[in-house]
């Protein structure tokens, strides 16, 4: 058994759902936050990830990818149902994200993810070489860092939150409240996105766990356990140096004139889910163009709405729900060769992105709740010469960082209305003033200095006993 001093544990294996017949293996930059961004991290670190290997089959021996290692843990058919699209994606997720949308507690779904989260953590222990770090990701794996712990007190365990963690009267909802915060802080530090949710989690140990401490660190059980925000980025030379190449500005080029070379695009890039806001926008552009605030000849909205957790009965209605309006508005509104909305419910690879982000003339990135939103700062990222406007939603992570965006409630559609008429009509000077100053803070910001600030603080962790 090969082991590692950094094992990363996350839900997904981030590889390609086809490895070649020679064994050679991509990464899968699948659509979402998480792999993209220790994707840019990990590449070149030695490092070993554990991970459910999806649609891989039994596949048994993964290729390494570069100098990381895959180590990945098997689900089966029932697991996959109780774990991922029951507990975590139909309980935690709706939960964390507002409860946006009704979260189900179901106790059948419990147990199933007690135990998958104990599989991963026995492959993490596995795989760690004595004294390692081991950095546990994400609401689906909550557990883990407690059942590391038990396993194998030597190491050093972070646990890192990319979702928001939700107030503390929402989270009190949870059947199984005590052991998922016990669960999360069996780690030596504790990430989120933001502050207030260490504050909340600092509430809820103190409450629920007779706990105590402030923001940045707990006492439990007579162990100090760190937490702080780390808000994650993106690889923003990544995008910059995509963004030059000399088939996306061809690509750009051939998308605008495609969309019609005078018309204001309107673009939004999202996983087809709740959080995001999709109904609320469609709502607030369909009411501009009924109203001739904004006229077919003259703007488009491209929206983007990758498949996600589509075997998720929330998702499949959400699905069936935006196709309907998304006809119904170029029913009513479009004209022959010129639709009121081009939707694309599809997946595209780096490059595309990079060129339809330089298509848009107003970024419309508007979710109800989430946890960052890196499209956000890909978006800025990709516009290197000033150009466009970003309107986004506060309740995005990425609104803390970025307040000269066009800051927006996507609750309030006729706010919503008005700021989407306001980025339209922004002055370029102004629009340059505002991306140069977005800019400027992702570059400072990235995703290799969000790495490295996480890992230097759990680093430190390890010094810290507790105050007696
Ligand atoms: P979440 O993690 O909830 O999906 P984020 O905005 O933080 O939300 O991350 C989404 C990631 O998925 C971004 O890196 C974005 O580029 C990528 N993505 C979104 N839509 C697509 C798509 N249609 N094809 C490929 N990647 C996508
Ligand atoms: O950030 C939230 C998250 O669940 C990530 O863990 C993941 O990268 C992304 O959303 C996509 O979700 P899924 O893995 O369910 O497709």
């Amino acid at each position: 058994m090969r082991r590692s001093s950094l094992v990363v544990v996350a839900n997904r294996l981030p590889l390609d759902d086809n490895v070649a017949p020679d064994g050679a293996c991509e990464w899968r930059r699948s659509p979402g936050g998480l792999a993209g961004a220790l994707h840019a991290i990990l590449e070149q670190t030695p490092a070993t990830w554990v991970g459910w290997a999806g649609d891989l089959g039994q596949a048994r021996d993964l290729p390494d990818i570069g100098t990381l290692r895959l180590r990945p843990v098997w689900l089966s058919e029932e697991e996959q149902r109780g774990y991922y699209e029951g507990f975590a994606n139909s309980t935690l997720w709706p939960l964390y994200h507002d409860a946006v949308e009704q979260p189900v507690f179901d106790r059948g779904w419990w147990e199933t993810y007690r135990a998958v989260n104990r599989r991963f953590a026995e492959a993490a222990a596995e795989v760690a070489e004595p004294g390692a770090t081991v950095w546990v990701q994400d609401y689906h794996l909550q557990l883990v860092p407690q059942l590391i712990r038990e396993l194998r007190p030597d190491v050093r365990i972070g646990f890192f939150l990319h979702v928001p963690f939700p107030p503390p009267e929402l989270f009190m909802q949870l059947p199984r409240r005590v052991e998922l915060l016990r669960g999360m802080l069996g780690a030596d530090l504790v990430g989120f996105q933001r502050p207030q949710a260490a504050h909340n989690v600092a509430q809820l140990a103190a409450k629920l766990l007779d706990a105590h401490g402030a923001d940045d660190a707990i006492t439990l059980d007579g162990r100090l356990v760190r937490t702080g925000a780390f808000p994650v980025s993106i690889d923003v030379a990544e995008m910059r140096s995509l963004s030059a190449r000399p088939y996306v500005v061809n690509q750009a080029r051939q998308l605008r004139h495609d969309l019609g070379a005078h018309k204001r695009v309107l673009l939004s890039v999202d996983r087809l889910d709740y959080t995001k806001g999709i109904e609320h926008r469609l709502t607030a552009y369909s009411e501009l163009l009924r109203d001739g605030r904004v006229k077919v000849r003259d703007a488009v909205m491209v929206q983007v709405a990758v498949p996600s957790r589509e075997r998720v009965e929330s998702y499949r209605g959400l699905r069936d729900r935006i196709e309907r309006e998304v006809g119904r508005i170029n029913g009513e509104y479009g004209r022959v060769g010129e639709p009121a909305i081009h939707y694309l419910n599809q997946p595209f690879d780096r490059a595309d992105l990079a060129a339809l982000y330089q298509t848009a003339d107003v970024m419309v990135v508007t979710p109800l709740r989430d946890g960052m939103n890196l499209v956000a700062k890909e978006f800025v990222a990709a516009r290197p010469d000033d150009s466009g406007a970003l309107v986004l939603s506060e309740f995005a992570g990425a609104a803390a960082e970025m307040e000269d965006a066009f800051l927006v409630n996507p609750h309030d559609v006729d706010g919503l209305k008005e700021t989407l008429l306001q980025a339209l009509a922004a002055a370029p000077e102004d629009l340059a003033t505002r991306m140069k100053a977005m800019r400027a803070h992702i570059t400072s910001n990235d995703i290799h200095a969000w790495a490295r600030a996480y890992l230097s603080a759990l680093e430190d962790s390890k010094a810290l006993r507790p105050v007696s």
